[in-house]
Parts: structure tokens; sequence; C-alpha cells
């Protein structure tokens, strides 16, 4: 009977040392795994912009999203997040960050893909700054792996400008 326990329990220690080395390796693969990832948005419509009685700016836009961030999954990948940020820079922030779509990519073959939408998130300017105004789309990712640390990065799109007049 004893025996049979210390038998156990060295199995046990066993699997758990195997266990730690296969999360050691499988965070140690992630690291050498150097993707890239590439997106292009475009901004179909600025159809709302306009002037709120509190006095800040509201935009309303359609977006043409897309995206190829498959090389960011391997085999230790759970999920990706992503939202698409606009950017820009006001007398009071050097960088304003306004979230207008975000989602969920479960796998690798989601990973790949072009969506056309308005923005999910109102956007609203904490003051009227935007009229002509330069702003950068920026998409931003979260990697949660199996097993590991989470880790993060983006691109950012230029030459993006709000409208001179309100309409
Ligand atoms: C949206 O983006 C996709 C992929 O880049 C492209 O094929 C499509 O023509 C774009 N749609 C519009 C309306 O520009
Ligand atoms: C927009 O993107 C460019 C290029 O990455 C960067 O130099 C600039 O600081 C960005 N602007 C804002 C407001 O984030």
């Amino acid at each position: 009977m004893h025996s049979y326990v210390l038998r156990a329990n060295a199995l046990l220690t066993f699997a758990v040392t195997i266990l730690a080395l296969m999360c050691a390796m499988a965070t140690l693969s992630d690291n050498f795994n150097s993707p890239s990832p590439a997106s292009q948005v475009q901004v179909l419509n600025i159809y709302r912009f306009q002037k709120k009685r509190d006095g800040n700016e509201e935009v309303s836009l359609t977006l043409n999203i897309s995206a190829n961030l498959q090389s960011l999954f391997t085999w230790n990948t759970k999920q990706v997040f992503v939202f698409l940020a606009a950017e820009y820079e006001t007398p009071k922030n050097a960088l304003n960050q306004i979230s207008l779509w975000d989602g969920i990519i479960p796998s690798k073959e989601d990973a790949k893909f072009w969506i056309q939408t308005t923005n999910k998130y109102n956007f609203v300017d904490q003051g009227s700054n935007l009229q002509n105004k330069d702003f950068n789309l920026t998409l931003h990712w979260h990697v949660m792996p199996k097993t590991g640390k989470m880790f993060a990065d983006k691109i950012s799109m230029t030459g993006f400008r709000f409208p001179e007049t309100y309409r």
C-alpha cells in the first residue's frame, strides 16, 4: 500500500515536470515566431459630423477593415483580441484614442478577414477639435496564449482627415 502511494506520487511529479517543461517550450517557441501581420483600412464614408449640444463633436463613419493576422497564431495561441482605434492629437492630449470597432478572433482560419462596418462605438471628441484634423487608424491586437505571457502590438495607418465642415 505504502509503495503504491509513493509510486503514484512519483508519477504525478513526473507528469507535472513534463507539463512545466512543455509550457516553457511553448513560450520559448512562441518567441521564435516573428509574426508579420498586415492590415488595410479605408474610410468609405463619414456620413455624420456634428457638434452636439454639449459642444462635443461626434463622428459617424463607415469603415472597410481588412487584415491578415494569421501569422499571430501558433499552436500556443488561444485567441486574439483586436480593436481599431482612431488616434489624434489635441492641444490638451498628445494622444486621444477612441475605439471604433473590436472583435475576438478564435482561430487562424478566422484571422484573415475583411468587414465593412459603421463604428460600433460612439465616436465623440472631448470638445470640438476635429475639423480638418489628421488622424490615424490603428489596429491593435492582444494575443492570448494558452500558456505564457500575453503580448500586444499594433499597426498604425496614417493619412486620414476629418471633414472641414459639419454634415
Ligand atoms: C474593402 O476591402 C477589401 C479588401 O481589401 C476590398 O477587396 C474591397 O474592394 C473593399 N471595398 C470597398 C468598397 O472599397
Ligand atoms: C500617427 O502615426 C504616425 C506613424 O506611425 C505617428 O508618427 C504619429 O505620431 C501618429 N499620430 C498619432 C496622433 O498617434
